[in-house]
């Protein structure tokens, strides 16, 4: 990986994301959101990126919302990214469900929050594509409970438009701005914060992901295995 790529050295890569996360759940704790340049360890910045621009190369994204259950007559006004879940059957999808990982047990120890579960997309939005101001998680309907967001692009400039706007509440109309550059690591509270994607001028590339918490009922298991 050329010298722009290069981020945090991987050797002590268990002490740096320790000291990470810990920024992390303090940045929750005090704020609810999280934002952390350069904050993906070298070598999963790297694959994930080689595997976004393989999947690109191959055509495999699918517009968001035709899967899950999603509804496309919708959501098209609403989002018009392109995405491909994360299954771990791939070396790159592995390595950032065991990343996430060790992030969970950190928070669940760290805050108490009861994260259970994990789900993620890799995510392309092609020159204008953006996502309308949403949630992610709605109150009351306790599932989505974290969300987490990470950038994969080298070089993105104030110029590139493409931002995520997180507004600290429904009143917020300026909200706080996050160029998606490579390394970048956004975490928020899903409940707490509307945001948007801003149309983007180049490729824009990154992984997004919800920890749940375990709202089963009965028989009726939610999240699903
Ligand atoms: C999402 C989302 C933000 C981003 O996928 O729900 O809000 O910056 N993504 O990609
Ligand atoms: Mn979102």
């Amino acid at each position: 990986m050329d010298a722009i790529l290069s981020l945090r050295r991987s050797d002590d890569g268990n002490n740096n994301d320790e000291t990470l996360f810990a920024r992390i759940a303090e940045d929750l704790l005090q704020r609810g959101y999280s934002i952390q340049p350069a904050a993906l360890p070298e070598h999963l910045a790297s694959t994930l990126y080689a595997h976004q621009h393989y999947l690109a190369k191959e055509d495999a994204y699918e517009d968001a919302g035709i899967g899950r259950g999603g509804d496309y007559v919708k959501t098209e006004f609403i989002r018009s990214d392109e995405i491909r879940w994360i299954t771990g059957e791939t070396d790159a999808g592995q390595q950032w469900i065991e990343w996430t990982a060790t992030l969970q047990e950190f928070l669940n120890r760290r805050l108490f929050l009861g994260l259970f579960s994990f789900e993620s997309h890799f995510a392309h939005y092609a020159p204008g594509a953006f996502y309308k101001r949403h949630y992610d998680a709605f109150r009351g309907e306790a599932n989505r409970v974290l969300s987490v967001v990470a950038y994969l692009n080298p070089g993105w400039g104030h110029t590139d438009g493409g931002e995520l706007v997180l507004y600290r509440d429904d009143d917020d109309i300026e909200g706080i701005k996050v160029v998606p550059l490579y390394g970048t690591l956004v975490v928020f509270l899903s409940e707490e914060f509307p945001h948007e994607v801003l149309p983007a001028k180049r490729d824009r590339y990154s992984v997004a992901g919800w920890y749940r918490v375990n709202t089963s009922i009965g028989n009726k298991i939610d999240p699903p295995l």
